[in-house]
């Protein structure tokens, strides 16, 4: 079994769509979460981890002098569970080298957009979809990559497009997508894990 940690800051629910399909889905005997990891004490994320009794522990930056301590901190964890492969979802922090360059090529992360597009810089959450409708673009989607040292820039892993409606606005295409996002997030962990670890 492989053993996954996911960082998260705020709803989890791609987390949970991880955690349910390892439960009863394609990641079932496949992997399982392990450790949940939140750099925001007030994530609701932090009570699905209690509801599923995974282990969750909650790092968060302001207790740190320098962002090297934080990262550490959270190394430490995922070197003291084992952890194989890391998932962020919805982790609003840039990830740490230290972590990047431990576990290069098993970091994963979902973007609410069809990468390359709509990345970088301010690009989360509403953000990206704000752009999309403004940008006019008849399709989005969502895509799994992998997570080198810059934001959203490691390799894709696979992506699945949505359409964007006529006169849509951010909270339905933000729905749209984020059924899009339950659905691959668990199928590219997957093909991770048959890549790289079988
Ligand atoms: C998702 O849209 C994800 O693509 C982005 O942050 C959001 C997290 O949502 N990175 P949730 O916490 O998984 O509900």
């Amino acid at each position: 079994m492989i053993r996954l940690a996911v960082l998260v800051s705020g709803s989890g629910s791609n987390m949970q769509a991880i955690i349910d399909s390892t439960r009863n889905g394609i990641l079932k005997a496949v992997a399982e979460v392990v450790l949940v990891i939140s750099n925001n004490a007030d994530a609701y994320a932090l009570q699905r981890a209690r509801n599923e009794d995974i282990k969750s522990v909650c790092i968060e930056r302001k207790f740190f002098s320098d962002p090297k301590f934080f990262n550490d901190a959270i190394l430490q964890e995922l070197l003291s569970e084992r952890i194989d492969l890391i998932c962020l979802a919805g982790y609003m922090t840039l990830i740490g080298e230290n972590i990047v360059f431990r576990y290069e090529s098993k970091i994963l992360n979902i973007h609410p957009a069809l990468l390359p597009k709509f990345a970088g810089k301010g690009m989360y959450g509403r953000y990206v979809h704000e752009a999309v409708i403004r940008a006019k673009e008849k399709k989005s989607g969502a895509t799994v990559h992998f997570v080198e040292a810059e934001y959203d820039l490691g390799e894709i892993i696979l992506q699945k497009e949505v359409d964007v409606l006529d006169n849509d606005l951010p909270e339905e295409l933000t729905k749209r997508v984020l059924e899009i996002e339950h659905q691959i997030y668990p199928q590219a962990i997957k093909e991770v894990i048959e890549r790289k670890f079988i």
